[in-house]
């Protein structure tokens, strides 16, 4: 019997992949590069199978190549790399992977949040390059996090998950996007407002919608003009739903206290980029999701979507269930 074939477009450890083993035929691509590698892409053709990261873009172009494909299956929450619509009009499900990166994700929002409201990069730098000092009482002052107010802007499962924690240091929570349980199972209080009025009252805010065509641009530079003079802008989604250039100028102009961005708009952000220049700018690169046990988990679960699709089941995470209908 021959196995399907599964182009892989970037290698993983082989232990988080096992479930493969015996499954299907593997083609495996580099560990690292943007795009499909031009030697699974010339196997689009025969492939049934493809476990993607969110660094291939997944179009009608490559699907055009793939008449056999029965699944595609995202390393990954955000399927912003892929055409759903192309792929529901193949009948071709998408498998991604919510639910395993809700506490790392989170839990780097709140170690972003805590950097910035309390200067961590700066006192740090200072400290390393010999500006310590004698103890000062006015030097690295932040901001206190009991008492302030957190926006969350898209108060899904991360978006929760981030108040929940916010709130155990004290923090009260508003939230824009649709009312999260609360208190109940969402374990918070929050009130919700529109995106506006969120804006204008946040000391902090938190960006947690995914990325589509409504949220592209969503922070822009008549939302970081209503943020306040001191508000700390946090973004853990996707670096397009803020429009880099605004948020340049609104550290360089002082619209806004500073930022903490694990996502930009390149990616990655050049060296000599702009918002590298800004102190109060703390960028990380893309590491959300980066734990150990949180990708091994994030691939366990594509594989079990991968699978799922080979085998004709209804995959356990879909992100274009319309394919069912
Ligand atoms: C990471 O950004 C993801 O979407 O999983």
């Amino acid at each position: 019997m021959t196995l399907p074939l599964v182009l892989v477009s970037h290698a993983l450890p082989d232990d988080w992949i096992t479930s493969l083993a015996g499954q299907c035929e593997l083609l495996i691509g580099p560990p690292l590069g943007s795009g499909l590698a031009p030697e699974l892409v010339q196997h689009m053709p025969e492939a049934a199978g493809l476990l993607t990261l969110l660094t291939v873009r997944i179009d009608e172009a490559l699907l055009t190549r793939a008449p056999h494909l029965r699944v595609v299956s995202n390393v990954a929450v955000g399927v912003d790399n892929v055409d759903l619509a192309a792929c529901t009009r193949r009948a071709i499900p998408v498998g991604h992977t919510p639910g395993v990166l809700t506490d790392a994700t989170a839990d780097l929002a709140m170690a972003l949040l805590l950097a910035a409201a309390r200067r961590l990069p700066e006192a740090a730098a200072d400290a390393a390059g010999g500006r310590w000092g004698l103890w000062s009482p006015t030097r690295w002052l932040g901001h206190d996090l009991a008492g302030a107010t957190l926006g969350i802007v898209g108060p899904g499962r991360i978006g929760q998950a981030v108040a929940r924690r916010a709130a155990a240091f004290g923090m009260r929570i508003v939230v824009a996007g649709r009312q999260p349980a609360s208190p109940g199972p969402a374990g918070f209080d929050a009130t919700c407002q529109p995106l506006d009025t969120l804006l204008r009252t946040s000391d902090f805010v938190s960006l947690h919608v995914p990325l589509t065509p409504a949220t592209r641009g969503l922070i822009d530079a008549a939302a970081l003009r209503r943020m306040r003079p001191n508000a700390i802008l946090i973004n853990t989604a996707r670096g397009q739903v803020v429009v880099t250039d605004a948020l340049v100028q609104a550290l360089r102009e002082g619209w806004i206290g500073g930022a903490a961005l694990d996502v930009t708009d390149p990616e990655p952000l050049p060296p000599e980029h702009a918002l590298y220049q800004f102190p109060n700018c703390l960028i990380v690169p893309h590491i959300g999701s980066a734990t150990h046990g949180t990708r091994r988990r994030m691939a366990e679960l594509a594989c079990a979507n991968l699978l799922a699709g080979l085998a004709g089941q209804r995959l356990p995470h879909c992100a274009n269930p319309e394919v069912y209908t």
